[in-house]
């Protein structure tokens, strides 16, 4: 989704507008543009089509475009095709008002008709351009300062949106608004920064202010000066971020994805770590008391995209060992479908962003409805960690690539951790399983090494069968779960067409598609279901597939079907998800180099998604 940057200070602002907005490449834009402005001299505005080098090269790194106090954008076009005129900022007539805007205005049509009857005139097509000019006219019309004009559009619009504005009457100053779209206030000696993301201003300060829903702050080098809807002075701490600068670049890998591939065992320890007090687990610290836990009538999980994923392994993980109702939901689903919930259950959210706006709009609905709720988020600070009851954060770091790795493992993680807990306080394992359990999940870091040390295989495999028109994934339990995830990092980054299927269900239709030579990867972790699944898989192979298997060590026996078989070390069946799926992350990247594409940033994909 669109990024976002601004600063004022005592340095020149273009250059390092750009550098933010190279950090926020990684969230897919097709456009990007750049307002800067010198003392009280007009604004100037510098826009390109495409990749955010066009814009380097025509302001010369920054180098041609003066002044300490500007803002910038990559956009990710919704109204609008991606063009020039369309990119962001976006300026009223006169130039009183430039802006840029992340996020949706749903009644710019109708705004946009108001503003035309005011003599108003649209250059593009953006709901942006709309929402500038709504800024406008009530600045001009009451004439009371940025603030009421800002306030004053804020009521008047509906959507999300997080707004960065520059006023021609106000040198040095920046004004922002937000509502349901990220953002966050970046502060330093005499600078402010403001950016949607947080590794976008990692390089300059790490201190930042968190704006809330439908407040405005007014920035320049004296610092930040929040406000509500009235116009009042709203009192604000700052936070610390613990992330790196340096987590947040390469480090000699190609690509973010094989990085955040080999970060995964690390940051899986410090999850599990985290949640650890004395050796045991303990979620008291975010608000799970054991009485609260023993209380708890059922659990229904809400994510999208892989974080729902997560949410499919860990229905099984729960009902199994800790015997509790576990329903799971696409987020985009839940929150149009009047869910019924039952007032002593419990919503838990997963999202790594922590900005998904679907989830996050899923987690509101759960509250209004008096649901305790628990996320499973990685960005500290964001919306959902906000807004949720409780809080379980992974310590995954920044996630750059688009298809996500370590976020998901980590969110696994979290998951079992919290079936475990349950499990034992509800009294359905015992101290020895218990420990088991955690001794378990305790060596996934090793054995996740251990994987990645054998990639070879995989690249050698992937470059074979990397112009498959079609792939399906098949397996039963948690091994669909992770079928789930395989075919997805697959399809999104290599573009080739995959599916997953519960091995199952495969006759009652898709098997129509196996032709000669069509790869199916069978995930055979579970042993119960072993056979089961190795039946599915010669349903398929008499009708031509070639055949790989994915399984544990010790199933030698896999041989026998399967034409290339990857082994993944043995760990208790419950958490194998966290294990297998280690393979397919690297079969979708060695597919995705094999086939030429820019794997960190796939076509159409944006890592947050912050528009329904
Ligand atoms: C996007 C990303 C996916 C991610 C999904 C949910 O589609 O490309 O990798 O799983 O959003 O994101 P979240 O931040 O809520 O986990």
């Amino acid at each position: 989704m669109c990024g976002i940057v601004g600063y004022i200070g005592d340095k020149q602002a273009a250059p390092i507008l750009l550098e933010g907005l190279s950090k926020l490449e990684y969230r897919g834009y097709d456009s990007a543009g750049l307002a800067v402005r010198d003392g009280d001299k007009k604004v100037k505005v510098v826009k390109s089509k495409g990749r955010l080098s066009g814009l380097a090269e025509k302001t010369n790194d920054g180098k041609s475009l003066k002044g300490n106090c500007g803002i910038g954008h990559t956009r990710w076009a919704t109204h609008g095709e991606p063009s020039e005129t369309n990119a962001h900022p976006h300026v009223a007539d006169d130039g009183t008002v430039t802006a840029v805007h992340n996020g949706i205005i749903e009644n710019y049509q109708e705004l946009k008709e108001k503003l035309q009857r005011h003599d108003y005139n649209f250059y593009s097509q953006t709901d942006t351009e709309v929402v500038v000019k709504l800024i406008d006219y009530y600045y001009k019309k009451y004439q009371v300062g940025p603030i009421d004009a800002l306030a004053k559009t804020m009521v008047r619009v509906r959507g999300s949106y997080a707004l960065v504005v520059m006023f021609a009457d106000y040198p040095g100053e920046i004004y922002v608004a937000r509502k349901d779209s990220p953002m966050i206030i970046g502060v330093k000696d005499k600078e402010c920064f403001v950016a949607s993301d947080v590794p976008a201003i990692l390089n300059y300060t790490r201190d930042v202010i968190y704006i809330d829903n439908l407040e405005m702050a007014r920035l320049s080098t004296d610092g930040a000066v929040f406000y509500n809807l009235d116009g009042d002075v709203v009192p604000k701490e700052s936070s610390h971020i613990d992330w790196d600068a340096k987590a947040a670049e390469k480090g000699g890998f190609e690509h973010f994805m094989m990085k955040e591939i080999y970060e995964q065992p690390k940051a899986i320890e410090d999850t599990i770590n985290s949640a650890l007090n004395d050796g045991k687990i303990d979620l008291e610290a975010m608000g799970l008391k054991d009485d609260i836990i023993k209380d708890i009538s059922d659990i229904t999980i809400v994510a999208c995209g892989s974080a729902y994923h997560v949410g499919v392994a860990a229905q099984y993980v729960f009902e199994d060992i800790a015997r509790i109702p576990v329903r799971v939901e696409l987020a985009s689903e839940f929150r149009y479908r009047n869910p019924i919930l039952n007032e002593k259950g419990m919503v838990i959210v997963i999202s790594q962003s922590g900005e998904t706006a679907d989830t996050l709009a899923a987690l509101r609905e759960a509250k209004e409805m008096g649901i305790r709720t628990l996320a499973i988020v990685n960005v500290v600070g964001s919306s959902i960690a906000r807004e949720a009851d409780n809080v379980f954060y992974t310590l995954a770091g920044p996630e750059i690539s688009v298809a996500t790795t370590k976020g998901y493992t980590t969110q696994l993680v979290a998951s079992y951790l919290i079936a475990i807990q349950f499990a034992k306080v509800r009294g359905k394992i015992d101290d020895k399983q218990y420990d088991y359990y955690l001794s378990e999940l305790k060596t996934l870091p090793e054995k996740i090494n251990k994987i990645i040390d054998d990639k070879d295989r995989i690249q050698w495999f992937s470059a074979k069968f990397a112009n498959a028109k079609d792939v399906f994934f098949i397996g039963r339990g948690i091994d669909y779960a992770i079928c789930l995830e395989g075919s997805l990092k697959l399809k999104e980054i290599s573009y080739v067409h995959s599916e997953a299927y519960a091995a199952g269900e495969l006759k009652h239709g898709t098997i129509s598609l196996i032709e000669d030579g069509t790869l199916v990867i069978g995930v055979i972790t579970q042993p119960e279901l072993y056979e089961k699944t190795v039946s599915n898989m010669l349903e398929v192979k008499s009708r031509g597939a070639y055949l790989m298997g994915l399984t544990s060590y010790g199933h030698y026996e896999t041989e026998d079907t399967a034409n290339f078989t990857v082994y993944v070390p043995k760990i208790d069946e419950h958490f194998s998800a966290c294990l297998a799926v280690i393979p397919l992350q690297l079969l979708g990247y060695y597919f995705s180099v094999a086939r030429g594409n820019d794997v960190d940033k796939p076509r159409n994909l944006a890592k947050s998604v912050t528009v329904e």
